[in-house]
């Protein structure tokens, strides 16, 4: 039985079709990637599969349990084995980020005090942000408050994480530091995950299978060797990065002149 498993799901909003029967299956223990356009549902997708928002048709099932059928109790219940890193961080703005850490850990577990700070410090130093525990997310930059978010995601070693966009905005350096932990985490922890990430290397590093979503439907779901290779022209643009192809929706501006050339034109 999949850990996560999304069957049929359909979401819109209003006239605007975000999700178009969508079918993805996560095992346990592996770590999928999901890729796609911004706009495209990537986080709607997370929010259905956290019973954040509820599926218009089809379901999301997680362990088994059809999440949008679920009691509150239940589904507080499924939500405690699920780490979730959101978007935009969504710290708590009159928390410290030591607090902010401590929260879940304060909450879920009979920590002692001793262990929520030993546990706190020790994924605060896996992010470099130990330094920063007496901060205030205000006084924090973007990456920073991403790199909070994370930390606080995996404090509680949930059986399952859902990431999403945790290395956009960070430094290369940082960006590779957060996929090793993913990677850590899955293989010393058996965690199963989602990443939302638009940064191909970690992608491909992190990813068991990749996963890309393109005007509400999942085109590809396939290992990483095998993505790389696919022939359909959206995924070959997508991969190239390159403007010209059908992956946008409106045409791009015609290509500007060569800088080389726009000197000669002054000169
Ligand atoms: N609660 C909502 N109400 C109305 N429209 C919404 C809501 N949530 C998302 N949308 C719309 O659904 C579409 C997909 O949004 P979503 O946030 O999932 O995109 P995304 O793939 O995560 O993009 P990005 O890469 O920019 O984060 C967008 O057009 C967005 O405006
Ligand atoms: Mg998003």
């Amino acid at each position: 039985m999949a850990v996560i498993d999304v069957v049929n799901l359909s979401k819109a909003f209003g006239p605007k079709v975000v999700l178009s029967n969508v079918n993805l299956q996560v095992e346990e223990g592996e770590s999928l990637v999901v890729l796609g356009g911004s706009g495209t549902g990537k986080t709607v997708l997370l929010r259905n599969i956290m019973g954040l928002l509820t599926p218009d048709s089809g379901h999301v099932a997680v362990e088994g349990k059809i999440i949008a059928q679920l009691s509150r109790k239940e589904l507080f219940e499924v939500r405690q084995s699920i780490g979730m890193c959101f978007q935009m961080a969504a710290l708590f703005d009159s928390m410290t980020v030591f607090e902010n850490v401590a929260f879940g850990l304060r909450r879920h577990h009979k920590m002692t005090e001793a262990e929520v700070r030993a546990r706190v410090e020790e994924c605060l130093s896996m992010v470099g942000m130990k330094e920063t525990e007496k901060l205030k997310p205000a006084e924090l930059s973007g990456g920073m408050k991403r790199r909070v978010g994370f930390a606080r995601a995996i404090a509680l070693k949930p059986k399952i994480l859902l990431f999403d966009e945790p290395t956009t905005g960070l430094d290369p350096v940082m960006t590779d530091v957060i996929g090793r932990i993913i990677l850590d985490l899955k293989h010393e922890l058996g965690i199963t995950s989602i990443t939302i990430t638009h940064d191909l290397k970690s992608a491909f590093e992190i990813g068991d299978r990749i996963a890309l979503l393109f005007r509400g439907e999942c085109i590809a779901c396939e290992a990483p060797a095998a993505f790389k290779v696919n022939p359909h022209p959206v995924i070959q643009q997508f991969l190239r990065g390159d403007a010209d192809g059908p992956f946008l929706q409106d045409p791009p501006p015609p290509k500007r002149k060569s800088m080389s050339n726009s000197k000669e034109a002054h000169a």
